[in-house]
């Protein structure tokens, strides 16, 4: 199957490609042309591995026929309806699905696009949770730094990338946040969880005492991968989880990438051991047929921002595909095919050999750390001199 008809697109000018070194790019594009299973093809009909399924979210491979069937089914049936005041039949059993998967308890389902349009909602909900239950000064969030969720000006806000940040001002005010955990002079080469750096959590304790009971919400990836494969240490989200519930403040997990599957879970909340009170999804939701984004909260997190709100709109947030028909569709096919394929479950039974491999190419020049956990691991290259992600480029480059 390495035929390819696509053609090559004749004027690259107009698109402005997102993340992307767009000068370099058009003068030396890289075109993918089509997918299937664990493989692109370039233009030319060069299988190249999809080694970070899609960008994290082709979960079960690329072209599920099952996913891609009801979807078409669905356009047919109806492509669109709103979800302002109307309802459609499929949104509702997507959200009912999705709730039987979720951790216990985690069971109201916000419909969204993407992670980046979750992060909003999730925040938004924290606040209008803390003001509903009488504790309107707590308007603080706090985020990570090298935390990542998306691009929208409230997870830019509590993200913790400076190149994403640096561009753009002042951003959301009232927002702090706890250290990251990578420590290689503690825990170079760990398989696994990380030995060293629980205590990094008690930090949120410190950001209480400044800031007294005016924090909301506490968001944090379980695991983080946009700024290089943060695993979380022994008993550190624990601690986290711990100090949130001291202090009457909403643990909320970016579970963008984490979910469905990759950490040998449906969720790493499950792997993990701990369970948020808000949690956001993406990505491999509809195993990215279409875009599409979820938050899933605690029934008493619904029931209180809901039931103590006066007669008319509780919340007063959504969006325009909130819940689309054909995103609706390729959720629940997707949640059909992973328990069809029981595809935690393969994660888990291919980790130890997916550890293996990554941690081969200790003692490879430059390879200065390999970090994994379920299907997910880190190779940190030493800097070249004074260019600290030339070298890694360059290997994306020959791996190509
Ligand atoms: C943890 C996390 N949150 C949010 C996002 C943003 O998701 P999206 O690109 O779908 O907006 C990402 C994307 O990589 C992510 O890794």
């Amino acid at each position: 199957m390495n035929e390819i008809a696509a053609p090559r697109p004749n004027n690259l000018d107009a698109f402005w490609m997102p993340f992307t070194a767009n000068r370099a790019f058009k003068a030396a594009p890289r075109l993918l042309a089509r997918a299937e299973g664990m493989y692109y093809y370039t233009p030319e009909g060069r299988e190249i591995v999809d080694g970070t399924a899609g960008l994290w979210c082709c979960n079960a491979g690329h072209g599920r026929r099952e996913i891609t069937e009801a979807i078409q089914r669905q356009a047919e049936v109806m492509d669109f309806a709103p979800t302002f005041m109307m309802g459609h039949p499929i949104v509702f059993q997507a959200a009912a699905r999705l709730a039987e998967v979720t951790p216990a308890g985690l069971d109201r389902i916000f419909f969204t696009n993407s992670g980046s349009e979750s992060a909003d909602p999730a925040l938004k909900i924290a606040l209008a949770y803390q003001r509903a239950r009488g504790e309107s000064q707590r308007g603080r969030l706090i985020g990570r730094e090298r935390g990542y969720h998306g691009g929208g000006f409230g997870g830019m806000s509590v993200g913790g990338i400076g190149n994403n940040r640096k561009q753009f001002g002042a951003l959301l005010p009232y927002v702090d946040h706890l250290p990251h955990t990578h420590a290689l002079e503690h825990n170079a080469f760990s398989r696994g969880l990380p030995a060293w750096g629980a205590h990094l959590a008690d930090t949120l304790e410190s950001l209480v005492t400044l800031h007294g009971d005016t924090i909301a919400a506490v968001i944090v990836e379980p695991l983080a991968g946009s700024a290089g494969v943060l695993i979380p240490p022994v008993g550190y989200l624990q601690r986290l989880r711990e100090l949130c519930d001291k202090h009457g403040i909403l643990l909320i997990f970016d579970e963008v990438i984490t979910g469905f599957g990759r950490l040998g879970t449906m969720f790493g909340a499950e792997r993990l051991g701990v369970v948020p009170d808000i949690m956001t999804m993406a990505k491999g939701l509809t195993n990215a047929a279409v875009p599409m984004g979820a938050v899933a909260v605690k029934s008493e997190i619904f029931h209180t921002v809901v039931d103590n709100a006066p007669a008319g709109i509780e919340l007063f947030h959504g969006y325009t595909y909130s819940g689309h028909p054909l995103a609706a569709a390729a959720a629940i096919a997707a949640m059909d095919v992973y328990r069809a394929d029981d595809l935690p479950a393969r994660a888990r039974a291919i980790e130890g050999a997916f550890e293996a491999g990554a941690h081969s190419l200790r003692g490879l020049p430059n390879v200065i750390d390999v970090r994994n956990f379920g299907l997910v691991a880190g190779i940190e290259l030493g800097p070249g001199p004074g260019k600290a992600a030339e070298r890694a480029g360059r290997v994306v480059e020959r791996l190509l």
